[in-house]
C-alpha cells in the first residue's frame, strides 16, 4: 500500500510513530521557516509540516506543490503546537521527512471546499471534483448506508434480491418511455424500464414470494429537484399477503432505516385516507410537521351578498396562527404568491382577528363582525390569528391552498428539516378521468386491485372506486408507493378495458403477464421507495442531485460526457434509422 494509515484516523495516541500518507494537496501555508500543506484523502485531512532548519530541500520542495497535486509522504507524528478542535485529526501534525509527488494537478475550476465558489453547472461538468468535497462524500457515504441497512432489513426476513431485465418494453407508469432500436431487428425498439413492475408480478407468479431489487428506473419527463431521468428504486414484492402486512413489513423497513442510519426512533406511523388528505391539506401528500389544516366555510361564507363566494363549489381557509401583524405588503405578497400561473388562484380572502378581538378583512363590505367572529370560531383563531380564505372548484381550490399552505409554512419556519414526519396514506382512487384526452387513467398504474368491495363500481361509478393503494410520506415528499395487484385475468382485462384499451392493445402489450395469471397466479402486492428521495429526505435536502454520483442536469444532460449525443451515421444505417431533416 503507498500509505500506513488514512488522512483521518491519526490523533494523539500515534505521536512519534512513523507513518506513510498520501493524498491531495488541499492548501499549503508558506510562514518562512516553517511550511504547512492540508493533506486531504476520502477519510479527512492532516496537516504536514516541513521544516525549513532541518531539511530545506525538501521544504523548498513542498513549497512548489500545487492544488490538487497528488503526494505521498513519510514522517514522524508530533503533537500540534496549535490545536484544531474541529477535525479528528487537529492534535498532531506530521513532520515530514520524505515526500514523493505521484501525480500534478491543473489548477480546479472551483475550489475544493465545504462551501464552494463554482456554479451547479461548472461542478457537474467536473463532477469528479465536485465529488472530492465533504458534502457529496457525506451524501454518498449516506446512500451506502441506507442501501445496506435496507439489504440487511429484508435478508433478515427472508427476501431475495433478484435483477431484472433492462431492455424490455413498454411498461406504463405514467411517463415516456426511453427507447433502444434494435439492430437485429430493424424499427423495433426495446423500452428501459421504467419500473420492474411486470417483472417482479411475474416473479410472485413463479413463486419468489418476497423478492427485492434496488434497481435503476427509466422515466422520460420533465426534471424537477426531486426528479431525475434515470432513478433509483428499492423495488419489493409479496405473495400471499394484505395490505396491512406490506404496511407492517415496509413500515418497519423506513423505521429501521432511520434507527439504523438517523439513530432516530421513529413511533407508528399513522394512515391517512386519500379523502382526508385533500379535505385537510389538499394533497395527497401533505407535510404534516405543521398543522394549519384546511376548514371549509361554506355554510357560513355563503348567502351573505358576496357574489364571489355564493356561486363556488368549495370556500375554504387556513389559520396562520399569530400572523394579524402582516402589512398590507405582506398580504399583497401572498395574494400574488397565490396569482402566479403556477398557483392560479384568482384572489385571495384575508381576515385580521386583530388583539382587541375586532376583525379587519379584504370583504368587509360584505361580512360583519358576527359573520367575521363565526368563521374564527369555526377555524378556532384567536386574536392574533390571520385567516387565509380561497374559494372555487373544490379540487383546484384545494390544491392552490395546499400551495399558500406550505409557503406560510416556509415563511413561519415549520419545515424544519431536522424534524421528520411520516405517513401512509392509504385508499387511492383506482381512477382519474382526465378532460383533455377525455378518459380514465389509472392513478397508481393498471395492475392495482380496486378493493373487493368496489369492483361492482367499476360499471356504474368508476372515479368512486377506491384501491388497495398506498404511498409512504415524509415531509411533504412521495417517498414510496405500491398496491395490492390483480391477480386474476378477467379482472384485469377489465381494468385494460376501463382504461380504454381494445382487446387487441391489451394482449400485444400485456398478454404475456395476462398469460401468466393463467397458471396459477397468488395474490400479490408490493411497494418501491424512491431510494434517491428517501436519502436526500433523511439528510434534509429537497434536492436529489446531491445524492447521485453522477446526476443529469434539468435539460436531462450529462455535462461530465456530455450526453446525449449524435451517433455516427454509420450506426445510424445498421439500426436502419432515418432523421428526419
Ligand atoms: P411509483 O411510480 O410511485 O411506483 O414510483 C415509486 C417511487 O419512485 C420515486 N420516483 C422517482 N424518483 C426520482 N426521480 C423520478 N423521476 C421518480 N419517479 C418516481 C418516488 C415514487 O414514490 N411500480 C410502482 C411501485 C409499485 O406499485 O410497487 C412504481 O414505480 O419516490
Amino acid at each position: 500500500m503507498l500509505r500506513t494509515h488514512t488522512c483521518g484516523e491519526l490523533n494523539i495516541n500515534h505521536v512519534n510513530q512513523h507513518v506513510t500518507l498520501s493524498g491531495w494537496v488541499q492548501k499549503s501555508r508558506d510562514l518562512g521557516g516553517m511550511t504547512f500543506i492540508d493533506l486531504r484523502d476520502f477519510y479527512g485531512i492532516t496537516q504536514l509540516a516541513f521544516n525549513m532548519e532541518t531539511n530545506d530541500q525538501l521544504c523548498e520542495k513542498a513549497r512548489t506543490l500545487g492544488r490538487e497535486y497528488v503526494i505521498q509522504i513519510s514522517g514522524k507524528v508530533i503533537e500540534r503546537e496549535n490545536k484544531n478542535p474541529n477535525i479528528p485529526t487537529g492534535e498532531i501534525e506530521i513532520l515530514v521527512e520524505e515526500l514523493t509527488i505521484l501525480n500534478t494537478s491543473k489548477t480546479p475550476p472551483f475550489t475544493i471546499e465545504d462551501e464552494t465558489d463554482g456554479g451547479e453547472e461548472l461542478r457537474m461538468k467536473y463532477r469528479y471534483l465536485d465529488l472530492r468535497r465533504n458534502p457529496l462524500k457525506k451524501n454518498l457515504r449516506l446512500r451506502h448506508q441506507v442501501s445496506h441497512a435496507v439489504r440487511s432489513y429484508l435478508d433478515e426476513l427472508g427476501f431475495t434480491e433478484v435483477e431484472t431485465p433492462y431492455l424490455i418494453k413498454s411498461t406504463p407508469e405514467g411517463a415516456r418511455d426511453f427507447v433502444v432500436p434494435s439492430r437485429m431487428h430493424p424499427g423495433e425498439f426495446y423500452a428501459l424500464p421504467q419500473s420492474p413492475q411486470t417483472f417482479k408480478q411475474l416473479l410472485m407468479v413463479a413463486g419468489y414470494d418476497r423478492y427485492y431489487q434496488i434497481v435503476k428506473c427509466f422515466r422520460d419527463e420533465d426534471l424537477r429537484a426531486d426528479r431525475q431521468p434515470e432513478f433509483t428504486q428499492i423495488d419489493c414484492e409479496m405473495s400471499f399477503i394484505t395490505q396491512e402486512d406490506i404496511l407492517d413489513v415496509f413500515g418497519g423497513m423506513v423505521k429501521h432505516l432511520f434507527k439504523t442510519v438517523k439513530g432516530i426512533e421513529l413511533d407508528e406511523i399513522p394512515l391517512l385516507p386519500y379523502s382526508e388528505a385533500m379535505r385537510l391539506y389538499g394533497s395527497d401528500k401533505p407535510d404534516t410537521r405543521f398543522d394549519m389544516t384546511f376548514v371549509e366555510l361554506n355554510d357560513v361564507a355563503q348567502g351573505k351578498g358576496f357574489k364571489v363566494f355564493d356561486s363556488v363549489e368549495l370556500i375554504v381557509g387556513i389559520n396562520a396562527k399569530g400572523c394579524a401583524n402582516y402589512s398590507r405588503k405582506q398580504l399583497d405578497a401572498l395574494t400574488d404568491f397565490v396569482k402566479r400561473p403556477q398557483v392560479g388562484a384568482n384572489g385571495l380572502v384575508y381576515v385580521k382577528y386583530n388583539e382587541d378581538g375586532t376583525f379587519k378583512s379584504s370583504v368587509d363590505k360584505f361580512f360583519t363582525q358576527e359573520d367575521l367572529q363565526q368563521w374564527a370560531d369555526k377555524m378556532q383563531a384567536q386574536p392574533g390569528d390571520l385567516l387565509l380564505v380561497l374559494a372555487g372548484e373544490k379540487d383546484k381550490t384545494r390544491k392552490q391552498l395546499n400551495e399558500l399552505r406550505l409557503e406560510m409554512g416556509t415563511r413561519l419556519g415549520l419545515r424544519n428539516p431536522n424534524e421528520y414526519k411520516v405517513l401512509w396514506v392509504t385508499d387511492f382512487p383506482l381512477l382519474e378521468w382526465d378532460e383533455d384526452t377525455n378518459r380514465w387513467y389509472a392513478m397508481h398504474h393498471p395492475f392495482t386491485a380496486p378493493k373487493p368491495e368496489d369492483i361492482e363500481k367499476l360499471n356504474t361509478h368508476k372515479g368512486e372506486v377506491r384501491a388497495n393503494a398506498y404511498d409512504l410520506v415524509i415531509n411533504g415528499v412521495e417517498i414510496g408507493g405500491g398496491s395490492i395487484r390483480i391477480h386474476d385475468r378477467t379482472l384485469q382485462e377489465k381494468m385494460f378495458e376501463v382504461l380504454g384499451f381494445s382487446k387487441e392493445e391489451a394482449e400485444k402489450q400485456f398478454g404475456f403477464l395476462m398469460g401468466a395469471f393463467e397458471y396459477g397466479a397468488p395474490p400479490h402486492g408490493g411497494i418501491a421507495f424512491g431510494f434517491d428521495r428517501l436519502c436526500a429526505v433523511l439528510a434534509g435536502s429537497d434536492s436529489i442531485r446531491d445524492f447521485i454520483a453522477f446526476p443529469k442536469n434539468n435539460a436531462g444532460r450529462d455535462m461530465m460526457i456530455d450526453a446525449p449525443d449524435t451517433i455516427s451515421q454509420e450506426q445510424l444505417d445498421e439500426l436502419g434509422l432515418m432523421l428526419k431533416k
